[in-house]
Protein backbone atom coordinates (compact mmCIF):
# COMPACT_ATOMS: atom_id res chain seq x y z
CA UNK A 1 0.00 0.00 0.00
CA UNK A 2 1.20 3.46 -0.75
CA UNK A 3 2.26 5.47 2.18
CA UNK A 4 0.42 8.80 2.86
CA UNK A 5 2.76 11.74 3.39
CA UNK A 6 0.83 15.01 5.57
CA UNK A 7 2.27 18.11 5.63
CA UNK A 8 0.44 21.12 7.31
CA UNK A 9 -0.54 24.13 4.78
CA UNK A 10 -1.77 27.48 5.71
CA UNK A 11 -3.75 30.32 3.73
CA UNK A 12 -2.65 33.64 4.40
CA UNK A 13 -3.40 36.70 3.04
CA UNK A 14 -5.81 39.98 2.92
CA UNK A 15 -9.61 39.77 2.59
CA UNK A 16 -11.60 39.14 -0.47
CA UNK A 17 -8.23 37.60 -2.35
CA UNK A 18 -9.53 34.75 -2.93
CA UNK A 19 -8.29 32.33 -0.70
CA UNK A 20 -10.87 30.42 -0.11
CA UNK A 21 -12.08 30.35 -3.08
CA UNK A 22 -8.33 28.74 -4.34
CA UNK A 23 -8.99 25.97 -1.26
CA UNK A 24 -12.57 24.79 -2.21
CA UNK A 25 -11.67 24.79 -6.37
CA UNK A 26 -8.31 22.43 -5.16
CA UNK A 27 -10.45 20.02 -3.23
CA UNK A 28 -13.21 20.26 -5.08
CA UNK A 29 -11.28 19.13 -8.36
CA UNK A 30 -9.71 16.22 -7.03
CA UNK A 31 -12.75 13.65 -7.74
CA UNK A 32 -10.73 10.21 -7.35
CA UNK A 33 -9.64 10.79 -3.92
CA UNK A 34 -11.37 11.20 -0.46
CA UNK A 35 -12.26 14.57 0.95
CA UNK A 36 -13.59 16.32 3.79
CA UNK A 37 -14.66 19.78 4.61
CA UNK A 38 -15.07 21.26 7.63
CA UNK A 39 -16.30 24.49 7.95
CA UNK A 40 -16.19 26.47 11.85
CA UNK A 41 -19.48 28.44 12.75
CA UNK A 42 -19.09 32.21 11.41
CA UNK A 43 -17.64 33.06 15.78
CA UNK A 44 -14.31 31.12 14.31
CA UNK A 45 -11.69 32.58 12.34
CA UNK A 46 -10.55 29.84 10.60
CA UNK A 47 -11.56 26.48 8.50
CA UNK A 48 -9.91 23.34 8.18
CA UNK A 49 -9.70 21.30 5.34
CA UNK A 50 -8.13 18.16 4.14
CA UNK A 51 -7.62 16.26 0.83
CA UNK A 52 -5.24 13.48 -0.02
CA UNK A 53 -3.88 13.26 -3.89
CA UNK A 54 -1.96 10.35 -4.93
CA UNK A 55 1.77 11.73 -5.93
CA UNK A 56 3.15 8.43 -7.19
CA UNK A 57 2.30 4.66 -6.99
CA UNK A 58 4.45 4.15 -3.70
CA UNK A 59 3.17 7.99 -2.14
CA UNK A 60 0.10 9.53 -1.40
CA UNK A 61 0.40 13.59 -0.13
CA UNK A 62 -2.29 14.46 2.57
CA UNK A 63 -2.98 18.45 2.38
CA UNK A 64 -4.44 19.52 6.03
CA UNK A 65 -5.47 23.43 5.08
CA UNK A 66 -5.90 25.59 7.12
CA UNK A 67 -8.00 29.09 5.48
CA UNK A 68 -7.59 31.92 7.69
CA UNK A 69 -9.78 34.47 7.12
CA UNK A 70 -8.46 38.29 5.90
CA UNK A 71 -11.23 40.02 7.32
CA UNK A 72 -10.53 38.76 10.88
CA UNK A 73 -6.51 39.11 10.82
CA UNK A 74 -5.75 42.69 12.05
CA UNK A 75 -8.24 42.24 14.91
CA UNK A 76 -7.20 38.20 15.68
CA UNK A 77 -3.31 39.15 14.34
CA UNK A 78 -2.28 37.74 17.58
CA UNK A 79 -3.60 34.03 16.66
CA UNK A 80 -2.19 34.14 13.44
CA UNK A 81 0.85 32.68 14.64
CA UNK A 82 -1.19 29.43 15.75
CA UNK A 83 -1.85 29.20 11.84
CA UNK A 84 1.18 29.14 10.95
CA UNK A 85 3.06 27.55 14.10
CA UNK A 86 4.21 23.88 13.04
CA UNK A 87 3.23 24.94 9.02
CA UNK A 88 5.15 22.90 6.28
CA UNK A 89 3.79 25.71 3.86
CA UNK A 90 2.08 28.61 3.30
CA UNK A 91 0.74 29.65 0.21
CA UNK A 92 0.19 33.75 0.49
CA UNK A 93 -2.13 34.92 -1.68
CA UNK A 94 -3.14 38.60 -3.51
CA UNK A 95 -5.34 39.95 -6.46
CA UNK A 96 -3.67 40.91 -9.12
CA UNK A 97 -6.58 43.22 -10.09
CA UNK A 98 -6.38 45.51 -6.94
CA UNK A 99 -3.53 48.01 -6.84
CA UNK A 100 -0.38 46.54 -5.05
CA UNK A 101 -1.16 48.58 -1.47
CA UNK A 102 -4.65 46.76 -1.31
CA UNK A 103 -2.99 43.22 -1.29
CA UNK A 104 0.24 42.84 -2.58
CA UNK A 105 1.87 44.92 -0.07
CA UNK A 106 0.47 42.87 2.60
CA UNK A 107 1.00 39.80 1.02
CA UNK A 108 5.20 41.25 1.24
CA UNK A 109 4.34 42.07 5.31
CA UNK A 110 3.46 38.12 5.82
CA UNK A 111 6.20 36.78 4.26
CA UNK A 112 8.42 39.31 6.26
CA UNK A 113 6.36 37.69 9.13
CA UNK A 114 6.74 34.16 8.25
CA UNK A 115 10.23 34.85 7.87
CA UNK A 116 10.74 36.05 11.51
CA UNK A 117 8.53 33.72 13.00
CA UNK A 118 7.95 30.43 11.30
CA UNK A 119 9.34 27.52 10.99
CA UNK A 120 12.87 28.20 8.94
CA UNK A 121 12.06 25.39 7.26
CA UNK A 122 8.86 26.45 5.67
CA UNK A 123 8.05 26.48 1.83
CA UNK A 124 6.12 29.57 0.77
CA UNK A 125 4.32 30.15 -1.92
CA UNK A 126 3.59 33.68 -3.24
CA UNK A 127 0.44 33.48 -5.55
CA UNK A 128 -1.12 36.57 -7.27
CA UNK A 129 -4.88 35.07 -8.03
CA UNK A 130 -7.63 36.60 -10.34
CA UNK A 131 -5.96 35.96 -13.55
CA UNK A 132 -8.86 35.66 -15.68
CA UNK A 133 -9.57 39.05 -15.01
CA UNK A 134 -6.95 40.04 -17.32
CA UNK A 135 -8.03 43.23 -18.70
CA UNK A 136 -8.52 44.95 -14.54
CA UNK A 137 -4.80 43.64 -13.77
CA UNK A 138 -3.26 46.44 -11.31
CA UNK A 139 -0.45 44.24 -10.47
CA UNK A 140 2.61 43.45 -12.86
CA UNK A 141 3.21 39.96 -13.28
CA UNK A 142 6.97 40.70 -13.18
CA UNK A 143 6.19 42.18 -9.54
CA UNK A 144 5.26 39.13 -8.26
CA UNK A 145 7.88 37.07 -9.93
CA UNK A 146 10.94 39.21 -8.77
CA UNK A 147 9.75 39.39 -5.18
CA UNK A 148 9.54 35.79 -4.86
CA UNK A 149 12.73 35.23 -6.73
CA UNK A 150 14.50 37.86 -3.97
CA UNK A 151 13.07 36.16 -1.22
CA UNK A 152 13.46 32.78 -2.82
CA UNK A 153 9.44 31.82 -2.48
CA UNK A 154 7.97 29.57 -5.10
CA UNK A 155 5.58 31.81 -7.08
CA UNK A 156 2.71 31.34 -9.64
CA UNK A 157 -0.30 33.07 -11.01
CA UNK A 158 -3.48 31.45 -11.19
CA UNK A 159 -7.77 31.60 -11.31
CA UNK A 160 -10.34 30.04 -8.94
CA UNK A 161 -12.78 30.89 -11.21
CA UNK A 162 -11.15 29.12 -14.26
CA UNK A 163 -9.14 26.68 -11.87
CA UNK A 164 -5.97 27.78 -14.03
CA UNK A 165 -3.02 27.10 -12.35
CA UNK A 166 -4.95 25.65 -9.15
CA UNK A 167 -4.17 22.06 -8.95
CA UNK A 168 -0.41 22.95 -10.41
CA UNK A 169 0.47 25.58 -7.07
CA UNK A 170 -1.15 22.85 -4.21
CA UNK A 171 0.81 19.92 -6.53
CA UNK A 172 4.28 22.25 -6.65
CA UNK A 173 4.10 22.38 -3.00
CA UNK A 174 3.35 18.98 -2.04
CA UNK A 175 6.04 17.65 -4.19
CA UNK A 176 8.35 20.21 -2.88
CA UNK A 177 7.53 19.88 0.46
CA UNK A 178 7.64 15.55 0.23
CA UNK A 179 10.51 15.23 -1.68
CA UNK A 180 12.53 18.60 -1.58
CA UNK A 181 15.09 17.72 -4.02
CA UNK A 182 13.10 17.20 -7.15
P1 LIG B 1 -11.76 36.23 3.27
O1 LIG B 1 -12.32 34.90 3.66
O2 LIG B 1 -12.65 37.39 3.61
O3 LIG B 1 -10.38 36.45 3.79
O4 LIG B 1 -11.68 36.27 1.63
P2 LIG B 1 -10.99 35.17 0.68
O5 LIG B 1 -9.58 35.55 0.45
O6 LIG B 1 -11.25 33.81 1.17
O7 LIG B 1 -11.78 35.42 -0.72
P3 LIG B 1 -12.94 34.55 -1.36
O8 LIG B 1 -12.45 33.24 -1.81
O9 LIG B 1 -14.10 34.59 -0.44
O10 LIG B 1 -13.24 35.41 -2.68
C1 LIG B 1 -13.59 36.78 -2.61
C2 LIG B 1 -14.32 37.18 -3.88
O11 LIG B 1 -13.45 37.09 -5.01
C3 LIG B 1 -15.52 36.29 -4.20
O12 LIG B 1 -16.53 37.10 -4.73
C4 LIG B 1 -14.98 35.36 -5.27
O13 LIG B 1 -16.00 34.90 -6.12
C5 LIG B 1 -13.99 36.25 -6.00
N1 LIG B 1 -12.89 35.47 -6.60
C6 LIG B 1 -12.08 34.63 -5.95
N2 LIG B 1 -11.17 34.11 -6.78
C7 LIG B 1 -11.42 34.64 -8.00
C8 LIG B 1 -10.81 34.49 -9.30
O14 LIG B 1 -9.84 33.77 -9.50
N3 LIG B 1 -11.34 35.22 -10.32
C9 LIG B 1 -12.42 36.03 -10.14
N4 LIG B 1 -12.87 36.68 -11.21
N5 LIG B 1 -13.01 36.20 -8.94
C10 LIG B 1 -12.52 35.52 -7.88
MG1 LIG C 1 -12.10 33.06 2.92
Amino acid sequence: APRTASFKLVLLGESAVGKSSLVLRFVRSATEVRDEFSDFRESTIAAFLTQTVPLDDSTNIKFEIWDTVGAGQERYKSLAPIYFRNANAAVIVYDITQPPEASFDKAKSWVRELQRQADPNIVIMLVGNKSDLKASRKVPRELGEQFAKDEELLFTEASAKTGDGVDDLFMSIGEFVVCPKN
